[in-house]
């Protein structure tokens, strides 16, 4: 079958070449793509929120399945869309999304149906929000209801922080409509761990756990950015925890989406967070996380596509979803400034003797020549049998590249391995 996998960072380019090893595939395209995706996926130009345009795509390339990766496409109804025209596709409806794109209808239903997180309350009213901060305990979390590219969340240390986020948000829409409506959230400690699954609306098949670096800077500081470096497995996702993740998070929100009457299709990622307190939820997303797909899909055995077809036909249950031994480290490299403003347009060169796997997020080859394009710029991935010996080789390898302005945090993975050697 042609597959059409639809987005255009590092998380694609792991895709599309799991993707490309599939057995049921014929032609793989992506749309928009990137210098990595290239590689394995014809690219179509265009954008991943014009469902239009995808649409005309996938009757010029006779598609019969379509990969919706990023947020944004699943919370316009990408998927549902597509599906009116006769397009199978991958990933939730508009309904189902919301589990991500509003941060209230997350909250809401674990309330209703007992799944723990930090308690909260919603704010539609800015003045009301300021009035309940006054009283509140700090650090808060505020957090944007919608979409906001990573940014919307402000741990605030006292009251005059509080107020200038809800401010923000509310009064100067820093994050546009996505930021009128806030959620103010009691503040949690303890470590995360991402972990991803399959669903097909009835069955969830997580895969293996991952833990990402969010802070720009060693030592988890530094602001927040869509993610530095990742590794799998997360060594604090133990048996019991995962027992307990499974009991408690995974299969009750799964019947909880059911019961609401938008059953959730694709891959739900799991942001959780191990407090003195038992497991909660931090986030859901709606989508494969990046990057962490670029540490999970590596150690994945089985046919994605044949996985992934499964979650859309809800016959999850009868696939074999094997997993590879193993660990992977992923370190991102960035341009100088990220997640802040940055240059593009910078020439990428990697020594001789480079042997782990290159993921493209933010390049573009122009005349043969490989440009930064991103914030984000490459992943450099490596597996082994020990988790040692991925990070050493991965790190090896990221010093293997160059371009004006290029930086990595050199911490990814420490933290799990000072866990795992206790
Ligand atoms: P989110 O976009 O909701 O995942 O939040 C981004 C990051 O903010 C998370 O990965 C956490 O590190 C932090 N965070 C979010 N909510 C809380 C909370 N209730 N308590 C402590 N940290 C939080
Ligand atoms: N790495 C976090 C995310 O994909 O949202």
């Amino acid at each position: 079958m042609n597959v059409l996998v639809l987005g255009s960072g590092g998380r694609e380019d792991a895709i599309c070449r799991k993707l490309a090893s599939s057995p049921l595939l014929d032609k793989l395209y992506a749309l928009p793509g990137n210098g990595g995706t290239d590689k394995v996926a014809i690219p179509i130009s265009g954008s991943v929120m014009d469902k239009e345009r995808v649409l005309r795509a996938c009757h010029d390339f006779l598609i019969d399945y379509v990969v919706v990766t990023p947020d944004d496409p699943l919370a316009i109804g990408m998927v549902d869309f597509l599906s009116r025209n006769g397009i199978k596709s991958f990933g939730p409806g508009k309904a189902a999304a919301r589990i991500e794109s509003s941060k209230a209808f997350a909250k809401d239903l674990m309330k209703k149906y007992s799944i723990p997180t930090a308690g909260y309350k919603v704010f539609i009213d800015a003045d009301k929000a300021i009035d309940y901060v006054r009283g509140a305990s700090f650090p808060a979390v505020i957090k944007a209801d919608g979409l906001a590219l990573g940014k919307g969340v402000t741990i605030a240390g006292n009251f005059n922080e509080a107020e200038k986020a809800i401010r923000d948000s509310m009064l100067e829409h820093k994050f546009g409509l996505s930021g009128e409506k806030i959620v103010i959230e009691e503040f949690l400690e303890g470590p995360e761990i991402s972990v991803l699954a399959f669903t097909d609306g009835k069955v969830i098949r997580p895969m293996v756990s991952s833990m990402d670096h969010k802070r720009a800077f060693d030592g988890d500081r530094g602001p927040n950015t869509g993610g530095m470096g990742t590794v799998a497995p997360n060594p604090y996702y133990d048996e019991e925890t995962e027992k307990e993740a499974m009991e408690k998070i995974l299969i009750p929100t799964i019947r909880a989406m059911a019961k609401e009457g938008c059953p959730f299709k694709g891959c739900l990622y799991f942001g959780l967070m191990k407090t003195e307190n038992g497991l909660k939820v931090i986030e859901y997303n709606s989508r494969f996380g990046d990057p962490e797909t670029q540490v999970v899909l590596p150690l994945l055995e089985s046919d994605l596509l044949e996985i992934m077809l499964a979650t859309t036909d809800g016959s999850l249950e009868s696939v074999d979803i094997r997993w590879k031994k193993g660990s992977a480290c992923c370190i991102t490299i960035a341009s100088s400034g990220y997640p802040g403003p940055y240059e593009k347009g910078k020439q990428i060169s990697i020594d001789d003797g480079f042997d782990a796997t290159l993921y493209i997020a933010g390049a573009k080859e122009e005349d043969g020549i490989l440009k930064t394009s991103g914030g984000r710029v490459l992943n450099v991935v490596s597996t082994a049998p020990l988790l040692r010996d991925a990070v050493e080789n991965a790190y090896r390898n990221a010093e293997k590249i160059h371009f004006d302005g290029a930086f990595f945090r050199k911490d990814i993975g420490r933290k799990a391995l000072e866990v795992l050697n206790g």
